[in-house]
């Protein structure tokens, strides 16, 4: 199957030709839009042009109106209640001993594939883990991880090839929020403690290829929707930075999560039902913002 417009039910309104990002769609000499050849390689099969048209008649590889498209509901979400619900939303950390049923996180899973991206759809995938065991065993290997990488930034000759290897942001990342923690055991679990995955019973990672664009970006966009979406669920939640880099850099890790070799984990998600309900919420300083 390749990208179509059937222009016996084509009724000539345009709007593929306003909202194509990539304006593949166009008007011939005699006034017939069409797919232009030379540039139907850039479709990112955003599904625009499919949502747009009324008398779907256009058909993108891929895609299909039976499978990739519902009707929207005229209703919408208002503002405040919008709001509302981003105020009520902290990092919850704290678990019921409660597991929670597939259909629910699988409704969380579903909601990702609503997230923009700047990549591919397909670039992304998912692991959710449920395991006791296989989170334990990976608790420990993360406990050990947080041990060795203070020893390694204690080591000069160590410290400087991580700072070569690294960007500067997750080298700052290292030296000042995460080393402090470490090197006071915050992250060793050999006193029972959890402060990685916080005795959550879902843990979710999303990883990609290694090469695969964009795929960073996404991945925080994707682990957003899946947060908002567990907290629509009456689901607490709250995004692990600390996860990935301890998937990436030890195989065992990343072995028991079954994630692909040449995959790289870029977030994770906890997920539980919280324990507590909080009373109020933070409205935070405004952030600088200058006006043009
Ligand atoms: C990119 C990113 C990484 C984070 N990593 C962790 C983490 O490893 N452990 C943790 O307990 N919280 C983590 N958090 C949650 C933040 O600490 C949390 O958002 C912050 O404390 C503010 O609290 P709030 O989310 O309830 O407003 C992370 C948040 C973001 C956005």
């Amino acid at each position: 199957m390749e990208n179509t417009i059937n222009l016996e039910t084509c009724n000539q309104c345009l709007l593929c030709i306003a909202v194509c990002p990539y304006k593949i769609f166009e008007k011939d000499e005699s006034d017939q839009i069409f797919l232009n050849p030379e540039k139907i390689e850039f479709c990112m099969k955003c599904g625009h042009c499919m949502a747009i048209c009324k008398s779907k008649s256009i058909t993108i590889e891929g895609l299909s109106y039976d499978n990739n498209f519902y009707d929207l509901l005229e209703t919408n979400i208002d503002s405040d209640s919008f709001t509302n619900f981003l105020a009520n939303r902290r990092s919850i950390r704290n678990f019921k001993d409660k597991e929670i049923p597939k259909e629910i996180l699988n409704k969380i899973i579903d909601a990702t594939s609503y997230a923009p991206y700047g990549g591919s759809p397909e670039n992304l995938m998912i692991t959710m883990v449920q395991n006791k065991e296989i989170l334990e065993k990976t608790l420990t290997l993360m406990s050990n991880f947080y041990d060795n990488l203070v020893k390694w930034l204690k080591n000069p000759i160590s410290r400087y090839m991580i700072k070569r290897n690294v960007t500067q942001e997750t080298f700052n990342t290292l030296t000042h929020h995460i080393l402090p923690a470490a090197e006071k055991g915050h992250y060793n679990t050999t006193s029972g403690n959890d402060n990685i995955m916080r005795n959550a019973p879902a843990v979710l990672i999303i990883h990609a290829n290694k090469g695969a664009k964009e795929h960073t970006h996404d991945a925080i966009i994707c682990v957003t929707y899946a947060m908002l979406a567990a907290q629509s669920s009456g689901l607490g939640a709250t995004i692990i930075g600390l996860i990935p880099p301890a998937i990436n850099k030890v195989k065992e890790i990343k072995d028991l999560f079954q994630i692909p070799e040449e995959n790289e984990a870029v977030m994770s998600l906890i997920l539980g039902y919280p324990k507590y309900k909080y009373k109020r919420t933070i409205k935070r300083e405004k952030r600088k913002i200058n006006w043009i």
